[in-house]
């Protein structure tokens, strides 16, 4: 990669490749929990731009900038109250879409708040989250059809969690298959797990040999090798535009999740992840029924702040070096003397630093997924940039439904894209059973 494509990869504030890309779609950003009617405004930072949000009376929400429109006072500052945000400055006062309702400084005959407005975003929610348009259409485009995202709140379970780096590097380890035998279970032996154990692939074959191919909605790979009983064992997962990722840890009829790498800023990123909530084997477990150490689940929060990077922060982080234990590390108990999986990930990527120097970088086979991804990526928003291209499946939102991931085992001359529809047609679509009760 040259300089300016890590730039344009990279950089996500207004008026930037990425960024106005990524303003096109709409963005997963709180917790509804988080907002509270009537209850303080939460600061929030989207795209490197620094927003409010906050639930009316009503119960609606509202996402604008910080910054009051009058002398620029902080709105975070702002009292919630009767169906809208009063600012303490001066007491002009905003709906949840940024119109001025209230110009309490100013003479009556002065008064001008109908030519005021604050720079309110459109915001919606679904899954239980509060989501986000920041881009310049009227009337915003459609929700993302992404499958688990279309199941009720109730069916879908959801994380959020800070990550101290750029976006695309969270977001590139999620499609990196080729360090799960290290990173994940490198101290992990053949002989401790089950037949059908889901880490057995990756733990047998520690070096996969894997095809990358652009698709609709992105860029997929399928790893494979030879399945125990004959025929090819596939892993297929897959990037999804703008931010998406699907990974390959699960049976691929039933895989239903999704997971979003959204930028906060160019250092900072919040990871989602979208799961439907369906009985799941237990992965933490080996042949003998005791527990696998070193693949702990699970998200430790420290307590949400109001700082702009406050919010859903993890207790293992760059500044206690992720708690590596360096004896478990040394004994095995961990690859990496990282015990949770999530933090794994975590930690390799914040240790890259806020954004890699891809100069530095040496890609091999195995980065072939990556490489084409930052193509695609770049290829797609440049064009867009220059208006020659839409955002991939911004207007044809079912185009999403096309992606799945997760495993399978096919005959082995059966080319890959040739079993991956086979098994799509066989796959189960808990948000179709749904739309049709
Ligand atoms: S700065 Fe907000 S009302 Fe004056
Ligand atoms: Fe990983």
């Amino acid at each position: 990669m040259t300089t300016k494509d890590s730039e344009d990869l990279t950089s996500v504030g207004p008026g930037t490749v990425m960024g106005e890309f990524m303003r096109q779609y709409w963005l997963p950003a709180l917790m509804s929990s988080e907002l509270k009617p009537d209850g303080a405004p939460v600061r929030l930072m989207l795209l490197g731009e620094k927003l409010i949000a906050f639930r009316d009376t009503d119960g609606r929400v509202g996402v604008m900038d910080h910054r009051c429109p009058h002398r620029c006072a902080s709105l975070f500052l702002g009292r919630n109250e009767e169906n809208g945000l009063r600012c303490v400055y001066h007491g002009w006062k905003f709906d949840v879409e940024g119109n001025c309702i209230d110009m309490a400084s100013v003479p009556a005959h002065q008064d001008f708040k109908s030519k005021v407005k604050a720079k309110a975003y459109k915001a919606t929610e679904r899954n239980g989250v509060v989501w986000v348009y920041m881009g310049k259409r009227a009337k915003a485009p459609p929700m993302p059809g992404i499958e688990v995202l279309q199941l009720p709140e109730e069916d879908v379970s959801v994380i959020a969690a800070l990550r101290e780096c750029n976006w695309l590097q969270g977001l590139e380890g999620d499609i990196d298959t080729s360090h799960f035998g290290f990173l994940h279970a490198g101290h992990i032996k053949p002989e401790q797990l089950a037949p059908d154990h889901p880490f057995r692939g990756a733990v047998f074959h520690r070096a996969p040999e894997l095809k990358a191919i652009e698709t609709p909605w992105g860029t997929s790979y399928g790893a494979y090798r030879p399945a125990d009983g004959g025929g090819t064992y596939w892993r297929t997962a897959n990037f999804l535009f703008p931010f998406y990722t699907q990974q390959p840890q699960g049976d691929f009829a039933t895989n239903v999740h999704v997971r979003a790498w959204v930028p906060i800023d160019d250092h900072n990123m919040m990871f989602w992840n979208f799961v439907w909530k369906r009985p799941m084997p237990d992965r933490v477990v080996g042949k003998d029924g005791k527990p696998l150490t070193g693949v702990s689940l699970g998200f430790e929060y420290l307590p949400n702040t109001t700082d702009w990077l406050g919010r859903w922060r993890l207790t293992s982080n760059p500044r206690n070096d992720w708690n590596i234990d360096r004896e478990g590390q040394a004994n095995n108990i961990s690859y990496t003397g990282i015990s949770n999986i999530h933090m794994q990930d975590q930690a390799v990527t914040e240790s890259m630093g806020p954004i890699t120097d891809h100069e530095f970088e040496h890609l091999a086979p195995t980065d072939i997924m990556i490489v084409k991804t930052r193509r695609h990526i770049l290829e797609t928003a440049r064009d867009f940039a220059e208006g020659k291209g839409a955002p991939p499946c911004l207007d044809d939102p079912e185009t999403y439904l096309k992606a799945r991931s997760g495993f399978f085992v096919a005959d082995p001359k059966t080319e890959w894209q040739d079993a991956y529809a086979a098994n799509l047609k066989d796959m189960v679509r808990p948000a179709m059973k749904h739309a049709a009760e």
